[in-house]
């Protein structure tokens, strides 16, 4: 068994779902993998008698300084937040000849060029995945799948909280300071609540981004930055009624050297996907050659998105370290299923002789076979036969009992032509 030691520093909403979602993957990571990551130390500040995670074989390090320089652990999770004492932290790490795992958009956006410089110097690693959108691998996308292309533009919503305001404002007509608490409320939120709706925090992330994706410094400061905190529902309103919605975009553009860099309420056309964004989700669109344009949408905020990345990160590094390949990890107890066996919504057209009481024979069958029905509509005929559609959408119910009920729907002397099956995603 290859067994990579680590700590983990930070035991908030991401820190707690990261021990959580690795004490679930251990009996995994050891079957497919012969790998152990067991977390040796916690650090936490302040004592507790009850932790949302079970402890395993960690022991709860208060110092976290001490943490990152203890040889026990070989990789430091850096989730504290902040900037002073991470910085502090992942320095020491560091030096003392560490891998450091982070989601922290702050540190690496105002200190991430010390701290690269670092990182290169010892020729260790610095990974940063969970720092932007959350669980979109927006960062492996832009260094490793669009490695061969030159990326001219991003537009981006990377604040959750700003984008589940929006909404709730533009869907449901709440207020802008209730739509702000549940967000709070749900652990999307930073702890102090301007920086998302400041637009402080997306500006973190779009000078990861446009570092990223442009080679260029990390460069905060350069990054125009308006909030949605001075944003008017009528205008959120007037904008609907024209054709846009308005959603809070972070934009990074490059003119031969020239880098353009802001952050701001956009109006965005109903119909670009970037505008069906909605609640928590981010959503990342880049423009590149020359692949052109694509577009990465998932959830931007929370516990379960955010230790998705790290986690995702941790693996990247323990399975190199490991030797474990992409290959060699099949699990040969997994079975393919039959389509007889899948489950889904169903649309059926049924073209039926205009007589007295062939919906109710169609419906009996149905509700012999326990086919629920969702809706179902006929249309007047235009049919020189006088056969009349009917359209009839299905709750989810297995193919293969589908099929029985079109058999036996099909043998009805007032049913006429194949009867039409389409599933519903
Ligand atoms: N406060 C951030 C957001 C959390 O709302 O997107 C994820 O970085």
């Amino acid at each position: 068994m290859h067994n990579i030691p680590i700590a983990i520093c930070g035991v908030g909403t991401v820190g707690s779902a990261v021990i959580n979602l690795l004490n679930e993957l251990a009996p995994t990571l050891a079957s497919k993998y012969n790998l152990s990551l067991p977390i040796v130390q916690i650090g936490a500040r302040r004592a507790r008698d009850n932790w949302p995670f079970d402890l395993g074989q960690a022991t709860i390090e208060q110092d976290i300084f001490k943490l990152a320089e203890d040889p026990s652990n070989q990789i430091v999770i850096e989730l504290i937040g902040g900037v002073d004492d991470a910085y502090e932290l992942t320095m020491r790490a560091f030096r003392a000849n560490k891998t450091v795992i982070t989601a922290n958009k702050a540190l690496i956006a105002e200190r991430g060029n010390e701290l690269f410089n670092e990182a290169k110097s010892r020729n260790l690693s610095y990974l940063y995945e969970a720092s932007v959108a959350g669980g979109i691998p927006i960062v492996k996308v832009i260094q490793q799948g669009l490695a061969a292309n030159k990326i001219t533009r991003i537009a981006g919503i990377i604040n959750g909280t700003c984008n589940y305001v929006l909404t709730e404002m533009a869907e449901k007509g709440n207020s802008y300071s209730d739509a702000l608490k549940q967000a709070q409320k749900l652990g999307y939120a930073e702890a102090d609540p301007t920086f998302d709706v400041g637009g402080i925090d997306a500006a973190h992330k779009l000078a990861i981004l446009a570092s990223l994706a442009f080679g260029c410094p990390l460069a905060y400061e350069n990054i125009y930055t308006e909030g949605i905190d001075k944003l008017d529902v009528q205008d959120i309103n007037a904008a609907n009624e024209l054709g846009f919605f308005i959603k809070h975009l972070a934009i990074a553009e490059i003119d031969k050297e020239d880098i353009f860099l802001r952050v701001h309420p956009t109006l965005v056309h109903k119909n670009e996907a970037i505008g069906s964004v909605n609640g928590v989700i981010n959503g990342v669109m880049l423009d590149s050659n020359p692949l052109g344009r694509t577009f990465y949408s998932g959830a931007g905020a929370g516990g379960a998105a955010t230790a998705s990345a790290v986690v995702a990160d941790l693996l990247d590094v323990a399975l190199e370290r490991s030797g474990s390949n992409s290959y060699g990890n099949q699990d040969s107890s997994h079975k393919f299923m039959s389509i007889e066996d899948v489950s889904s919504e169903f649309y059926l057209r049924v073209d039926v002789a205009n007589q007295a009481g062939v919906l109710a024979k169609i419906t009996e069958i149905l509700s012999q076979l326990n086919i629920s029905i969702e809706g179902i509509t006929q249309k007047e005929s235009h049919d020189e036969n006088m056969l009349v559609p009917v359209f009839i959408i299905t709750h989810q119910t297995k193919e293969k009992d589908i099929n029985h009920a079109i058999e036996q729907i099909g043998k009805l002397p007032q049913v006429h032509n194949e009867i039409t099956k389409l599933r519903i995603l």
